[in-house]
Order: C-alpha cells, then structure tokens, then sequence
C-alpha cells in the first residue's frame, strides 16, 4: 500500500516538476504506477471513445498532465487550434486506441494520445510470447519455452519440477537446471522425466556406479571402497544436488546390496556402510530411516533371516546369497558419494552392490 500511496503522491509531484523538462508526461500502468516514455501521438485523428471529462489546457503537456491526475483516464484527444482564450480543447478519455482499436478516425481538427502498447517495451525473456493486458495497460508473458521460469521466463529452472510447473506442456528429455541459481556452481545437464510420479516433473541425475558391481576386499571393515561419481557434477560442486535435495518435496535413491558370506551393518559393528555427501558414515540401509540404527528394509519390517538381526546379510550364513535393498529417502543425506564394503575373509566372500539413480521431485 505504501508503494502505492507513494506512486500516488510523491512521484506525480516530482513527475510535475520534470515532465516540461522531459518534454513528456508519465502514464499510469498497472496499480496505479507510472511509467515515463510518454504518451504517443496520433496526428490529425481522434479516439471516439466514452469521454471522462473536457478540460482547456495551455499544451498537450499540461492535457496529458490532467490525464494522468484523473484515476480513470487513459488516453486524452487535444485540439489542434487554440480558442479564442488561448487554450486548447483537451478530452480526457475512458479507453486507449488499442483497446478501441475501430475507433480511432482521421479528424483535421484534433490529435490523439495513447501510452505506448504494452508490448512494445516488454521483457518476457527466451523467447516467451508477451501478452498485452490492455485493462491495466501492462503485459505478462505467455507459457516459457521449456527450461526456463519466473513471472518473465528470465532464468533456468532450478529443478525438473519447476519447469514443469511453468511450462505444463514440455515433454521428457535432457535439461540444463541450476538448483543453486544464479552464480555459485554451474548448471548441470539432467534428465527430467515429465511423466513419472504423477507428472509433477521428477530430476534423474545418473552416476558411474549404477551397474550391479562386484565388491571384493580384505577382511577389515569398509577395505572395499567405491566412489560414485554423478554425471555433469564435478566433485566440488556435490552442493548443486544438495541444493536440488532442498527445493524439492521428495528424493530417493534405491540401493541394494546382495552378500556371500559377508555381514553388513551387523548390528552396531558395521562391515558395509554408504557415505552421505556430507562425508558421512551412514548407520542406516535403504527402506530404513536415519531413526532406524543398524536396519535394512527387513530390520523395520521384523522379517529379517534371522530374527534378531536388523539386515538379511547379517546373518552371516556361508552356503546362500542373500540380500538387503530399499529406497534411501532421507534428503538431508542424499546423494550417496560412497559405497564401502568388508567381510570378505574366505575366498568365496564377496558381494554385488546396485545403486540407483539421484531421483528428485516436488517443489517446496
Ligand atoms: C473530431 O474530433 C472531435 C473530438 O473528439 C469530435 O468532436 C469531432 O466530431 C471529430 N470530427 C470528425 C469530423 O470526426
Ligand atoms: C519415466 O519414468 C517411467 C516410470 O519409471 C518410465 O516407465 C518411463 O520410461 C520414463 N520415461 C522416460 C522417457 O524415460
Ligand atoms: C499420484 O496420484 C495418486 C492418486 O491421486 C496418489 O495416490 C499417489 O500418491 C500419487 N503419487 C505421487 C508420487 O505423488
Ligand atoms: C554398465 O553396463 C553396461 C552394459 O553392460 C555398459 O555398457 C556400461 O559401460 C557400464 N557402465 C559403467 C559405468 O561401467
Ligand atoms: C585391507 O584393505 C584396506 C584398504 O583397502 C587396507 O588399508 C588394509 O591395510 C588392508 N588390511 C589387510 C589386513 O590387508
Ligand atoms: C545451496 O547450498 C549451499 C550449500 O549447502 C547453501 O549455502 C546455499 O544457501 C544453498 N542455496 C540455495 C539457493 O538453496
């Protein structure tokens, strides 16, 4: 409101006093506000629209001045010949020549008025399409070519979500989306798959250890170690998927690990752990929650092997595979940069590890 009281007030007064200067007088936009640039001639022709008010004035500056005064006018015709007084005819007018686009006549004895269109100066970026709002005399800009987003489709988006949101009809494909914005890390090209949850727009981020993997190490905790790497993300930039993890509502990441005689978080003594992007050592499988200390998926349900375990692969038996997988959820943790495996003391020890791809959606 203050704004507004301050359009109102403050900058017509200082308007008053540059508007001669300016050899132009401002226009009211959206809200009341006004913007300079002027009115613009139509030589010799007349609006035949609903008039407001006929005032005499000394000038078109000091018509077009009246004009802007009255709330409700928007365009104004003035005469070409003073009266007699030395004055010239001034009718203040309802609608502009763009919203009465018929009724705009050749008139030898009168000049028209109009703002500018309201396209004309517009600034709906990337190719977006500016859609005149003739009532308010201002414009907003039409549905933004796919990856881009904002009220003028000015930057990239931040998530595949959001592109979805801005542009309902985009299809699946790559994208380039920059989750921290302007500046910071670069933008990172993503798959965005429009259709999958829903359509709300979900953000696959791959990586180099997707394929089922065979883990081999000594007998120490952890000796088997994998570093997984995301496509487009360099090392130092891990923060990009943490500021994707943050904009959007959900995220997960399925892992999976299947053992031969190798235990895994065996119950408070870990072999096999992933690491946060925080570094961190992580005490929990997928289809378990950072509540959930030392379980998979079967320690939360209480269907484990073994009853007392809080995953299948603990129960340390040497004659069967055995398997723990599940969806990681837990945003604040993803995605996993490491994998690290132990246990492997005999020879036919050993394991396979899946991991699956960064996937985010939702918007917050
Ligand atoms: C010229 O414009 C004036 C002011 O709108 C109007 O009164 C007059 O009828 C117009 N003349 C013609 C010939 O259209
Ligand atoms: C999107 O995800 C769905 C469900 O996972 C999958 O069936 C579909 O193939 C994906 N679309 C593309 C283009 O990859
Ligand atoms: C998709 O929509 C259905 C029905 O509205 C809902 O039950 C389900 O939870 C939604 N799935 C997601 C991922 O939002
Ligand atoms: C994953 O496996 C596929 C098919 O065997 C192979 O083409 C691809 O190069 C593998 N990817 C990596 C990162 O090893
Ligand atoms: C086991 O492997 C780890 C790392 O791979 C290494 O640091 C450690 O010395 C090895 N221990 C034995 C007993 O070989
Ligand atoms: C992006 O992540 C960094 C590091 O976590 C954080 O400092 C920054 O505030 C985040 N930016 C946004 C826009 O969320």
């Amino acid at each position: 409101m203050k704004c507004v009281a301050f359009a109102f007030f403050v900058i017509p007064l200082l308007a008053r006093a540059f508007h001669t200067w300016l050899q132009e007088v401002p226009y009211r936009v959206e809200n009341g506000f006004l913007a300079f640039g002027g009115f613009h001639p139509s030589f010799y022709h007349s609006l035949t629209a609903t008039q407001i008010a006929i005032t005499f004035s000394e000038d078109k500056l000091d018509c077009g001045w009246a004009c802007t005064s009255e709330p409700k006018c928007v365009s104004f015709n003035i005469a070409v010949n003073q009266d007699s007084n030395g004055l010239f005819l001034c009718e203040l007018l309802e609608t502009n020549m763009f919203q009465d686009t018929g009724k705009l006549q050749n008139n030898v004895s009168f000049h028209h008025y109009s703002p500018p269109f309201p396209c004309a100066n517009h600034n709906c970026y990337h190719e977006s399409a500016c859609v005149p709002d003739l009532e308010a005399n201002s414009h907003r800009c039409k549905t933004c070519q796919a990856g881009f987003v904002g009220n003028k489709c000015e930057r990239k988006g931040k998530s595949c979500s959001e592109i979805k949101s801005f542009s309902p009809e985009v299809s699946s494909g790559s994208y380039v989306i920059d989750p921290d914005g302007e500046g910071g890390c670069e933008p990172i090209v993503v798959f965005c798959n429009m259709t999958e949850k829903n359509g709300t727009g979900v953000t696959v981020i791959s990586h180099d250890s997707e394929n089922r993997t065979l883990a081999k190490g000594n007998s120490s905790q952890g000796s088997y170690a994998r570093a997984v790497h995301y496509s487009g993300v360099s090392s130092s930039c891990i923060s990009q998927l943490a500021n994707l993890t943050a904009i959007s509502s959900h995220c997960e990441q399925f892992i999976k690990y299947e053992c031969y005689g190798t235990v895994l978080l065996y119950n408070g003594y870990p072999y096999g752990w992933w690491v946060s992007r925080d570094h961190e050592k992580m005490k929990y499988w997928g289809g378990a929650g950072p509540g959930d200390l030392y379980k998979c998926a079967c320690g939360v349900a209480q269907e484990c092997a073994n009853s007392r375990d809080g995953c299948n692969c603990d129960k340390y038996d040497h004659d069967v595979w055995r398997e723990d997988s599940g969806f990681l959820t837990e945003k604040s943790h993803l995605p996993v940069i490491e994998l690290r495996f132990g246990d492997f003391i005999y020879n036919h020890d050993e394991g396979f590890h899946t991991l699956g791809k960064l996937k985010c959606y939702g918007t917050i």
